[in-house]
């Protein structure tokens, strides 16, 4: 197959930034790093066709690409080694996206697995993640939650009082103490950014800031528990640095007050959040220059602090895996509204991404087959839903496209499967993991017979067949 380098894409993927294979930061491109146009004029990515990928897997098709993932998840682990004097570990926020080959990638790399449910351990566990690097957050942790992640020995982001006291029950029974760490509510008044303000004021998340040296008190008391450290995250999709800058002075001062209670900790999780590229008009900063104000940030607090430098964890999800899916759809039904709108119907939507109708989260989209043709229509993509609101993307233009063409969504890789359901009993779709021209199946496709495994028709309730 003859490909082209992603930066000389034309047309529809004329918004490409330049990047280098040096140093490319996923999060700031629109389509995965591998992403190139073959002779047909198709798009690949991975070196897989993907017109071909969605004949011999179907459509809808979740396309991953193992090396635009792999790539960024080397990019916060060296970023950290880079700019960090400390020791550091970068957790995958799997709440992105949750399977066996997912955590097993993160794995390898060396990262550790944020999970927040029992099924999401479950998983990670089932992919050989080892325990020591599973973090357990959620606000509320079921008592047989705590207890599986106990025995799986895993560290317990404790979120409230009532579960705080749950563990001190369960570790009443363990031999060893259970690790945790404490989830705090980081109250920074930081008037640029709402998502901050309104975390502080009206966060589910975590302990309250008035409450800290109470919170530390009472743990310090508790031969059962390990307090390895403290833990915050303030918002996703987040472009601006300033407020995790903020974040680092915060969280070196909670340092300060927990040893003063006599808790003194050892590790810092300053959790996730940087954005991603989902259309030209997002400018995300790098990975590195996020983590760059990070480190910079904890270093400058501890020193003005004199506090021996912590264990940083973070725990990024979205600019991890973000950018490294696309979703393929195929085409159908085409409406044309005379003088307002054109829809272009696809066989998906917000069964496999409900980011746009449950955050009016804006996409880009490229016609797979006909990657140099000219953008001649301005379109709606609409999934085949029963909702109006089921829309992919609002307005975009692409070439004149038929029933059957490959239509490409970008940036599907963070909360598209994690979100996916079965509305209207549509069978989730498959998903395959592509790198050096070879894709392997990752996520079967439903079946109908999925669908319906775990339905029970009490017998009165049987039709009675003639
Ligand atoms: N840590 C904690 C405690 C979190 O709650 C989250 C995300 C992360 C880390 C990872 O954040 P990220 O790096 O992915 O921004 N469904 C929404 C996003 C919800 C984020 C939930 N928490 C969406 O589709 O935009």
């Amino acid at each position: 197959m003859v490909s082209t380098p992603a930066a000389s894409l034309q047309n529809s993927c004329q918004f490409l930034p330049e990047w280098t294979v040096e140093d490319p930061s996923p999060n700031q491109f629109l389509m995965p790093l591998t992403a190139a146009v073959n002779s047909q004029d198709h798009l690949t990515i991975g070196g897989c066709d993907v017109v071909d990928l969605v004949q011999q897997f179907g459509s809808p098709l979740y396309i991953l690409d193992e090396q635009t993932l792999r790539t960024a998840c080397r990019q916060y682990r060296d970023g950290f080694r880079h700019y960090y004097p400390g020791e550091s570990l970068v957790i995958y926020a799997s709440k992105a996206w949750n399977c066996l080959a997912v955590c097993a990638i993160a794995a390898s790399e060396g990262l550790g697995i944020d999970i927040v449910s029992g099924g999401e351990l479950y998983t990670a566990l089932q992919a050989g993640v080892p325990s020591d690097r599973l973090y357990f957050h959620g606000n509320n942790k079921s008592r047989d939650e705590l207890q599986q992640a106990v025995v799986a020995n895993c560290t317990i982001v404790v979120d409230n009082w009532f579960e705080l006291e749950t563990l001190v029950a369960i570790a009443a029974n363990t031999e060893a103490p259970v690790r945790i760490m404490l989830r705090l509510t980081p109250g920074i008044e930081c008037h640029t950014h709402d998502y901050i303000r309104t975390g502080h004021i009206d966060s589910k998340f975590g302990f309250d800031p008035d409450q800290l040296d109470e919170v530390f008190t009472f743990v310090a008391q508790q031969p059962g528990l390990d307090c390895a450290g403290l833990h915050a995250h303030i918002g996703s999709q987040i472009f601006e640095l300033n407020p995790h800058q903020d974040l680092t002075d915060v969280m070196a001062g909670w340092l300060d007050k927990a040893a003063q209670a006599g808790l003194p900790v050892r590790e810092l999780d300053i959790g996730g959040g940087l954005g991603i590229r989902y259309t030209e008009s997002d400018d995300p900063p790098s990975i590195h220059d996020w983590i760059q104000v990070i480190c910079e940030g904890v270093v400058r607090a501890c020193e003005t602090r004199q506090l021996p430098l912590p264990k940083l964890i973070a725990e990024p999800g979205r600019s991890l895996i973000g950018s490294a899916c696309v979703t393929a759809y195929t085409v159908g039904s085409q409406k044309v509204v005379p003088n307002l709108r054109t829809y272009v119907t696809v066989d998906g939507g917000m069964s496999d991404n409900p980011r746009p109708i449950t955050y009016q989260s804006l996409y880009r989209a490229v016609a797979a087959s006909q990657m140099s043709a000219p953008l001649t229509e301005t379109v709606a993509i609409a999934g085949k839903h029963c909702e109006s609101g089921d829309i992919i993307i609002q307005e975009t233009t692409l070439p004149t496209t038929q029933p059957g063409d490959t239509l490409v969504i970008l940036g599907t890789g963070a909360y598209n499967y994690s979100m996916a359901s079965n509305y209207n009993r549509v069978p989730r779709p498959s998903a395959v993991l592509v790198q050096d021209g070879e894709a392997s199946i990752i996520l079967q496709r439903e079946t109908y017979l999925d669908l319906i495994r775990q339905d029970r028709l009490p017998n009165r309730l049987a039709i009675a067949s003639e």
